[in-house]
């Protein structure tokens, strides 16, 4: 069955020894999941799971809207497409229901990280020069098909 759907046994991977002083991502940043109502999302979260979230903040820049839900060690950020031409309409229109988008994670030099990842052969979406994000900190996407389906967000610490 395993077969069937391309998943490679485990017992054919061979043990690698985790080298921990090698590490370049340090932090998990935020989850960001894509919505097609900011408010009842919010009021879910803030409603439902009783949780702290923010105001709705737009970004025109960045093309989307943004209610921050404030958890004790990081944070959800529900966005949802604002004005035309957003980044994320297009996963909007594949996910009716909306979905996860990205995962962001903090590394310690984006740059150096970046030279990295290029030299190992991973794709950087844009032009692959880091952007001030949301937090007004530079930030870089790396290509899903590189890292399992899961579209990554690196934001400098
Ligand atoms: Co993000």
């Amino acid at each position: 069955i395993k077969k069937e759907y391309g998943i490679k046994p485990l017992t054919d991977v061979k043990l690698i020894r985790i080298k921990w002083g090698k590490k370049m991502i340090t932090k998990f940043n935020h989850v960001a999941i894509a919505v097609t109502d900011l408010k009842s999302a919010s009021d879910l979260y803030q409603n439902i799971l009783g949780a702290q979230v923010s105001d709705i903040c737009n970004y025109p820049n960045h093309g989307v809207s943004v209610v921050f839900v404030k958890l004790s060690n990081t944070k959800i950020e529900l966005i949802q497409p604002f004005g035309k031409n957003s980044p994320i309409e297009n996963f909007i229109q594949k996910n009716q229901n909306g979905g996860i988008h990205h995962i962001c994670l903090e590394v310690k030099d984006i740059y150096k990280t970046r030279d990295k990842l290029l030299k190992n052969g991973v794709r950087i979406l844009g032009d692959k020069e880091p952007k001030v994000g949301a937090h007004d900190k530079p930030v870089l996407f790396l290509h899903p098909k590189d890292f399992n389906g899961t579209l990554i967000e690196l934001e400098q610490e």
